[in-house]
């Protein structure tokens, strides 16, 4: 089963699209030795298995074996203790009242709150841009401070505490990814998990900084009482968490973004002037490019998909990205194009029981930030060639030039 899947190839990083399109038609469950997992392309293929109970959504014991060859811990362990016990990674039942644990600050009159706060931090967030800049980095200046100013204002991690947190976050994420060579010693990455466990538990007891009130972290603590989650689940939830808020996600959404309106100006336009394309505006920019261009399952037992046999134990990487682009459901699919009638069928926050808990925490910066940015730019253009991190998982912008116009 050796072969050299051009899927493992970085080179594809910058547009991976037209190799989705050609797999896609060739071979759409496409096996990949740089992943070690068969590769599943098609959008009615990945949606299917996102609900498919066949499909594990335990693999970190499968990741640890692919990282670190021959490396086992202990069951007490930290790593097991906490991909055991966090939804992202176990299915129902225990999946399920994980994720039910976490309710009250994830309820409609949170999101209420919270989208108040966030049109607030996106519209300070935009004006600090100085008045004569006439070019920046996107990234630096604007994308990787939304998720880190939300943070704040609406997770409510005090502010004193970012210095601690977002580093060992970003440290983590080089592991969280499936498997692929590992840049961190495991010892490390235990030692951070440890402190982010610790950091976490704190926080629930009000024994760190001054936590902002109706914040997600604030609401988890409250409800702690009530909960039908121990001390220790709602600690991996929180962890899990600040893990995915810092995550390349956001930032990843909010700059691809930029760049698809940069270089497709009318659309700036049409989010300015028609309503019905600035509600669809989120939609379409993570249709166009899926922050997470691929998620991970393993076969509990032999199965099919797309008519290829999958064996027991084997890994899964499901192309969300490529699913995003599948011409069968999105007609002229690579065009960006705030006027598209599906784009909300997009599979970018996957689908089915793992489906994105913080999709409307994420959609609510997406649509302020972007507010904010043509209230105030109305003709970004892309000022240089832009670059991208090497990694497809969680594809996002390194740098970004944009003209401000
Ligand atoms: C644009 C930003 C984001 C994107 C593209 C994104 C994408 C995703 C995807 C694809 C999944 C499903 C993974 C799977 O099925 O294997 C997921 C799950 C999840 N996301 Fe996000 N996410 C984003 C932002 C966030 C934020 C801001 C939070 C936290 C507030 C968050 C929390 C979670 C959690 C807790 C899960 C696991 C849900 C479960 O297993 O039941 N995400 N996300």
């Amino acid at each position: 089963m050796h072969n050299s899947s051009r899927l493992a190839d970085p080179g594809i990083i910058p547009d991976p699209y037209p190799v989705y399109a050609e797999l896609a038609e060739r071979e759409p469950v496409h096996w990949c030795d740089g992943l070690n997992a068969w590769a599943v392309l098609r959008y009615a293929d990945c949606a299917g298995a996102l609900t498919d109970s066949r499909l594990t959504a335990e693999r970190m014991e499968e990741v640890l074996r692919v990282k670190f060859d021959g490396r086992s811990v202990p069951p007490g362990n930290i790593y097991h203790r906490f991909t055991k016990n966090v939804m992202m990674y176990t299915d129902p039942p225990l999946h399920d009242s994980l994720r039910r644990s976490t309710h009250p600050a994830f309820s409609r009159a949170a999101h209420d709150h919270y989208g108040e706060v966030i049109r607030r931090v996106t519209a300070d967030l935009v004006a600090t841009v100085p008045r004569r800049a006439t070019e920046i980095d996107a990234v630096s200046e604007l994308a990787l401070r939304l998720p880190v100013r939300t943070s704040v204002h609406a997770f409510g991690v005090p502010e004193e505490d970012l210095d601690f947190v977002v580093p060992r976050v970003n440290a983590l994420m080089t592991y969280w990814s499936g498997p692929r060579d590992q840049p961190m010693e495991f010892d490390r990455l235990l030692e951070h998990l440890t402190e982010l466990h610790t950091y976490a538990r704190e926080l629930i007891r009000g024994g760190r900084g001054r936590v902002l009130p109706d914040t997600v972290i604030a609401r988890l603590a409250a409800a702690q009482e009530d909960a039908e989650a121990t001390f220790e689940q709602t600690t991996h939830q929180l962890v899990l968490l600040l893990i995915a808020l810092y995550a390349p996600t956001t930032p990843g959404s909010a700059s691809s973004g930029m760049l698809s309106f940069a270089r497709n100006q009318q659309q700036i336009g049409r989010f300015l002037s028609e309503r019905a394309c600035a509600d669809n505006a989120v939609n379409e920019v993570v249709r166009y490019n899926a922050s997470n261009q691929f998620t991970w399952r393993v076969a509990k037992e032999d199965l099919e998909i797309g008519g290829v046999r999958i064996e027991k134990g084997r890994c899964v990487a499901l192309f969300l990205g490529a699913a995003n682009r599948d011409h069968r459901v999105f007609p002229r699919p690579d065009a960006f194009d705030l006027g598209r009638a599906n784009s909300g069928r997009n599979l970018s926050f996957g689908s089915g029981p793992h489906s994105c808990l913080g999709r409307q925490i994420a959609g609510l910066q997406l649509k302020w930030f972007f507010t904010a940015l043509f209230a105030r730019f109305p003709k970004i253009r892309l000022a240089g060639e832009p670059e991208w991190h090497r990694n497809l998982e969680f594809r996002s912008l390194r740098f970004l030039p944009l003209g401000l116009g």
